[in-house]
């Protein structure tokens, strides 16, 4: 087992109503003056944004608000952000929403803590010095930010979206009612179910020795949200399907199913970033889109992990060699994503990019060819396009 930093200092507040408690929480972090952060309308929609503003007049909390952040966040939306705080002198960022939001928030919390421009951060020309305290109501169990490090944002200038990874932006408290996800649309609930999915595949596919306690979280959280995704896709206002997906959500992305490892494979990632930032498609269902045409083309390089996937977590029979079993594993894998209506193509994602975008996504990718993807097997520009052509 590797040596490892576990940090998760996010006060996780979970259950049924307690938004109830927003107000006495953000009380306590002693903050003067707080920015309320939203996306489109499902916030308004659903009224949670109206109950979230009471509870912090009921504290006389002031407040400013700033609606409209999409999907794959904007980097124009963020610089709002930052001078809207600047000239309130806001001093906490309350995110309500799903990645995206938070994502949003995270970069707001730097900028405003931070001289000079906030892209520096995820261009990874600077690394930021502070963040403003962020503290999250979550919409929808997905990217896990609530716990993260990460905040990723697109720039509209090149199209470029770019991650940056730092503790600073962990969010002080997340409070987390399954029930607030109940309004969500069934491509939102299973892409979500995807991405959380991804974020323990991602670090269990590694070139790590064995980790048995890590490998056990890991096998357990990855039945889990398996077995929800499915119940979910009929049955969208099961509370107890819907409060493993949220816990598991932020379990898959706060650090613990890596402990041990060398960090994970993560290619899926870089390589679905590109197909965001050209194609604006839903994070998860890019994704599934890429994951079996990376898992085909790099497994030989950790038979026995995929092995041991294909059988602890999709529960395939082992068959007379390593290479047969995990080749079942991964079409087992493919099955699970048809079965809850997510792609396992670029086709199937709705887009047909031609050669030269493929190339274009190959190159940003590898950041002209300035570095490799994934640990399993590292993954040059050529590579990372033979792998968007067999997805297609
Ligand atoms: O904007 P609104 O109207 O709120 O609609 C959103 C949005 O259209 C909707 N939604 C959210 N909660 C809802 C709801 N609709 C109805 N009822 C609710 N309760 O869902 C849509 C997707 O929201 P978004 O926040 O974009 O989803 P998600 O949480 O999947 O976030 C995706 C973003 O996070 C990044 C992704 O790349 C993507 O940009 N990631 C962030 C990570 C991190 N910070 O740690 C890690 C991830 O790997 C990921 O890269
Ligand atoms: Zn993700």
């Amino acid at each position: 087992m590797n040596n490892f930093q576990y940090y998760a200092p996010t006060k996780v507040v979970f259950g049924k109503d307690t938004e109830k408690e927003l107000g006495a929480l953000i009380k306590e972090q002693g903050c003067r003056k707080v920015l309320v952060h939203y996306g489109g309308n499902s916030a308004q929609k659903s009224g949670l944004l109206d109950r979230v503003c009471r509870s912090l007049e009921q504290e006389n909390m002031e407040y400013v608000t700033l609606g409209g952040v999409v999907p794959n966040p904007r980097l124009s939306k963020v610089r709002e952000g930052i001078a809207l705080c600047k000239e309130n002198q806001v001093d906490f960022v309350l995110a309500v929403g799903g990645g995206s939001v938070i994502d949003s928030a995270k970069a707001i919390g730097y900028g405003v803590a931070n001289e000079g421009d906030v892209w520096d951060f995820y261009a990874k020309v600077r690394v930021p010095q502070a963040c403003l305290p962020i503290g999250v109501v979550l919409t929808i169990a997905a990217a896990g930010s609530e716990m993260s490090d990460s905040s990723v944002i697109t720039n509209e200038a090149g199209w470029l979206k770019r991650g940056c990874n730092n503790n600073l932006c962990r969010v002080k408290f997340a409070v987390m009612n399954p029930e607030l996800t109940y309004t969500l649309p069934a491509y939102q609930t299973e892409s979500g179910c995807t991405d959380v999915l991804m974020h323990t595949m991602e670090r269990y596919f590694n070139q790590a020795d064995n980790m048995e306690m890590t490998d056990g979280i890991s096998e357990a959280l990855m039945r889990t949200v398996i077995k929800n995704a499915k119940i979910l896709l009929t049955d969208p206002e099961n509370y107890e399907a819907r409060a493993e997906v949220m816990w598991a959500g932020s379990l898959s992305h706060n650090g613990l199913t890596g402990c041990g490892t060398d960090g994970g494979d993560w290619a899926c990632h870089q390589m679905e970033h590109e197909l965001g930032g050209m194609f604006d498609v839903a994070h998860g269902a890019g994704l599934a889109a890429v994951w079996a045409s990376w898992a085909r083309y790099v497994c030989q390089e950790r038979m026995d992990r995929f092995e041991k996937f294909a059988v602890n977590v999709l529960g395939v029979e082992p068959a007379e060699t390593a290479e047969k079993t995990a080749a079942r594993g991964i079409e087992a894998m493919e099955a699970f994503y048809r079965s809850i209506q997510m792609p396992t193509s670029l086709t199937e994602l709705g887009i047909d990019p031609t050669e030269e975008q493929m190339q274009e996504m190959a190159r940003k990718c590898s950041w002209d060819g300035g570095r490799t993807v994934g640990v399993v097997k590292k993954l040059d520009q050529g590579d990372v396009l033979e792998i968007y052509k067999a997805a297609r």
